[in-house]
């Protein structure tokens, strides 16, 4: 029998995955997989039964539909301050997963080392991996995540050719401080290297913190590849709509990655995340101001069952410290919670490339009653500690 490739060695089960099916299982409040459990804006959800309609079944252009395209420059433009062209900055994607691939194999060689930081999303090990590349991974260090500006260079130093940047991050909540990102920025333009940023939860940040993008810093734009989504500031997770915007010689590298990938994303869907793409600046405050509250409300849940953590500047996510309970082993202490206490969290070592095992993580997108729910069971935990 011939065998499967080499490459996928390396690759395990999404223990994200696993943790669901545990939640599933044991009935537990699943706070494992990153998604909202809430309905996506009316408008969004009729515009798209209006696209069906109206009949956009075919392929569209490869690299996005114009009018996806151009509602997408403007919205990201006004963000970003910048002017960006619709038809040479910009390629439409399935999803920031694939923006991420696209962006990697556009960027980078087999063999080429990438800088990742550590705790990072899953999915970057497995671009490097699929790209032939070699990941340098650079810590952040808990409680508070900072990196150490002399490691970040020495990985510059091995000839690095690109660096990963998830801002705000998955799983650590944090959001890179603008002097951060000048620091980044420097050695990237000083190492003559690109950044590929991840920015799916870029408006979903809480004060007094801001998102600033990588793009948007002085002689950064021609060496960034800024790749996010639509999935968490819509509530549309499977629609698969995501994107990478970039100079016009990047961009270009990039149409032909994605349209040998995927050729396109979802026609219809499309044309009905122009409606999204348009709403005014109100939406984006109120998304933020819920993801407040929801954040909050959480926070209150794990002080009362006595959990320490570090507060999420950022994104759906807060990493707890199990330290307190003797935990030394995450996994098993994630099953235990799971079948036990009723929650699904997700073992913090499944983002570390260093041997961190005192770490989970939950998410907190999920309708205030849920929340509560989750809370409820979570302080039968003081009886533990
Ligand atoms: C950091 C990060 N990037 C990308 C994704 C996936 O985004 P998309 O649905 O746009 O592929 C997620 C989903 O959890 C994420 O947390």
């Amino acid at each position: 029998m011939p065998t499967i490739a080499g490459r996928l060695s390396g690759f395990t089960e999404s223990v994200i995955r696993e943790m669901t099916r545990i939640a599933n299982t044991h009935d537990a409040v699943n706070l494992a997989q990153g998604f909202p459990d809430w309905d996506p804006p009316t408008a969004l959800v009729e515009a798209a039964r209006r696209a069906i309609d109206e009949g956009h079944h075919q392929y569209a252009v490869t690299w996005g539909s114009p009018r996806f395209r151009e509602a997408l420059a403007e919205k990201a433009g006004r963000f970003m301050n910048r002017e960006i062209d619709p038809e040479t900055q910009i390629v439409v994607t399935c999803g920031s997963t694939e923006a991420m691939m696209t962006a990697m194999m556009t960027a980078v060689n087999p063999g080429d080392r990438v800088i990742v930081f550590s705790p990072f999303y899953e999915n970057y090990g497995a671009d490097t991996i699929l790209t032939g590349a070699r990941p340098i991974y650079v810590p952040l260090r808990p409680p508070d995540f900072r990196f150490d500006p002399d490691e970040l260079k020495r990985a510059f130093e091995t000839g690095a050719k690109a660096l990963v940047l998830c801002n705000p991050a998955n799983p650590t909540g944090k959001v890179f401080s603008p002097d951060e990102l000048s620091r980044i920025a420097d050695l990237a333009q000083r190492f003559d290297a690109f950044v590929i940023t991840d920015e799916v939860y870029e408006h979903i940040v809480y004060p007094p913190h801001q998102h600033t993008y990588m793009a948007s810093l002085p002689g950064m734009f021609e060496r960034t590849l800024s790749c996010s989504s639509l999935s968490k500031t819509y509530a549309i997770t499977g629609w698969r709509l995501g994107y990478v915007i970039a100079d016009g010689p990047v961009i270009e590298g990039a149409k032909k990655v994605h349209d040998f990938l995927t050729v396109g994303a979802a026609a219809p869907l499309q044309e009905a995340a122009v409606t999204a793409l348009r709403f005014p600046d109100g939406y984006y405050a109120d998304l933020a101001a819920r993801y407040t509250e929801l954040r909050d409300r959480f926070l209150g849940h794990l002080d009362r069952a006595g959990l320490t953590y570090t507060t999420p500047q950022g994104a759906y996510y807060v990493l707890v410290d199990i330290t307190d309970f003797g935990a030394t082993d995450d996994v098993a202490f994630c099953r235990w919670l799971a079948e036990e206490i009723g929650v699904a969290a997700v073992p913090g070592s499944s983002f570390f490339s260093e041997p961190v095992r005192h770490l989970i993580r939950f998410h907190f997108a999920k309708r205030e009653a849920t929340l509560d729910a989750a809370g409820e069971r979570l302080m039968r935990l003081r009886e533990q500690g």
